[in-house]
Order: structure tokens, then sequence, then C-alpha cells
């Protein structure tokens, strides 16, 4: 379980000072998957670099299974924007980065096979398809077993077919997984398709504006639903009218 306590997150200090996340409060239940959403700029990566202990909040407090976060945990793993590959490493290098940095000895061989990237495994990302280098980005996270999963707009930017494959994927593995998740995008339908709530983000400093239940996402044929099309007109309105 995450608890996310009265955060406020401002970088620089004084008259440079940039205030992102402005007392910002939630939690996510043991199992659970929200997605966030929010103007660009408004700090949802930020957020999720706190959650990943990598920042330190100004004020307020982030809690794992009742746990003060400080520094990176064993059992949290961050999907980063676009992937982060380092292009000089091959497939499996890549994907194992994560365990090495933790001093982990187990291989990424299980993890690439069941996103289809069996095969690959000594290509290097400038060989690979978008969709591909995506995926290994999230082998990366997937191999490290994380009870926590944070993901940072894993599918933008990719075309329609690949992005709704990804998103299905990502389904899949939290259903089989049963890992806790916070997904950040900026695509409502992403958002509305896989996360139980909501959370909406105003432009910054992020106040958390609403907290849509969802709970029919995840599930067969929602996306062709009346429900999922009225959801995702809702929300649409709502950035909307923040944004002016
Ligand atoms: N290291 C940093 N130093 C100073 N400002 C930063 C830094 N990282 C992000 N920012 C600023 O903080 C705000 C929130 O950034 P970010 O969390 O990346 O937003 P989002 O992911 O919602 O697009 C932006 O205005 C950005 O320019
Ligand atoms: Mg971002």
């Amino acid at each position: 379980m995450i608890e996310v306590e009265s955060l406020s997150l401002a970088y620089g200090r004084g008259r440079r000072e940039i205030m992102t996340l402005d007392d910002i409060s939630f939690s996510v239940e043991e199992g659970e998957l929200v997605s966030l959403v929010g103007p660009s700029g408004c700090g949802k990566s930020t957020l999720l670099f706190a959650l990943d202990g990598l920042i330190k909040p100004t004020t307020g407090h982030i809690r794992i299974d009742g746990e003060e976060v400080h520094g990176i945990r064993r059992d949290v793993a961050l999907i980063l924007q676009d992937a982060g590959l380092l292009p000089w490493k091959t497939v499996r290098d890549n994907a194992e980065l994560g365990l090495r940095i933790q001093g982990l000895k187990d291989d990424a061989t299980q993890t690439l096979a069941t996103l289809g990237l069996e095969g690959f495994e000594s290509r290097y990302p400038g060989e690979l398809s978008e969709g591909m280098k995506r995926r290994v980005g999230i082998a990366r996270a997937l191999a490290l077993h994380p009870r926590v999963l944070l993901m940072d707009e894993p599918m933008a930017n990719l075309d329609s077919l690949t992005r709704e494959k990804i998103q299905n994927l990502m389904l899949k593995q939290w259903k089989e997984r049963g890992f806790t998740g916070v997904l950040v995008t900026h695509d409502i339908e992403e958002a509305v398709l896989l996360g139980q709530r909501v959370l909406v983000f105003s432009p910054r400093p992020a106040v958390l504006s609403e907290v849509l239940a969802n709970p029919e996402a995840g599930m067969a044929e929602y996306r062709g639903s009346e429900k999922f099309s009225e959801r995702v007109r809702y929300l649409r309105d709502k950035l909307q009218e923040e944004e002016e």
C-alpha cells in the first residue's frame, strides 16, 4: 500500500523556487492500479520520482507498507518516460540493468520472453521498433518482480495499434503479477481503460483536483461500453476547464 500525505515538492530555492506539488494526499491500496492525469509540466514525473525515493519531498510524507520512503527500495520499480534505454547496451543488458544496480543475480530471460522479446536479447536499441523499445523498458522494471510499479507514460507517442497492444500487455501483467501500480499518462482513454481510480492533477503547482472511481477498468469489453465513453468525456471536460 502506498500512502501520500500532505506532500509538497519544490525545486530550487528563494526566487528561483519552482513549486510543483502542493499538499497532495492520496493512497493506493495493495494490488490496485491507479492512473494519474494532469497537464504537461504539473509535476507527474516529479511525483513518481518521489515515490521511487529518488527525490525528497519538501514537506509531507510518503509511506510504502507503513514505512517512510528514504531512497530506492528493492520492491519498487519505475518505468521511465521514453523507456530510458542505454543505446550502447544490448536488450538483455538494458533489461537487467535494474537487477545489476540492486546487486541481484537474477536474469531477465523469462521476463523478456513474456513480453515477446525472446530472440532479441543480443540486439541493440537502435535496431528495434519503438514498441519493442518500450517493452524492454517494461522488462527492466518487471524483472525486479516489484510489489509496486511506477509507470511514467510508458505508452506515450506510439501509433495507436502498438499502444493498444502494450496497454493489453500491461493489463495482463498486472492481473498475473498483482503489483500495486501508479500509471502516469496524458491519454485520458488510457487512464480510464487501465486505472481502477483516476487521479486528476491541476496545472502547476498541482493539487489533486478529483479522484474518479472507475471499478470496471481492466474488464473485458469495457473499452466499447457507454460507461467508458461517459467517463472519458467527463475527464476531458474537467481537464479542459482547468486549462482555462
Ligand atoms: N530538476 C529540476 N529542476 C528544476 N525544475 C524542474 C526539474 N525537474 C522538473 N522541473 C520543473 O518542474 C515542473 C514539473 O515537472 P514534471 O514533474 O516533469 O512534470 P510532468 O511530468 O507533469 O510533465 C516543470 O515545470 C518542470 O520544468
Ligand atoms: Mg513527465
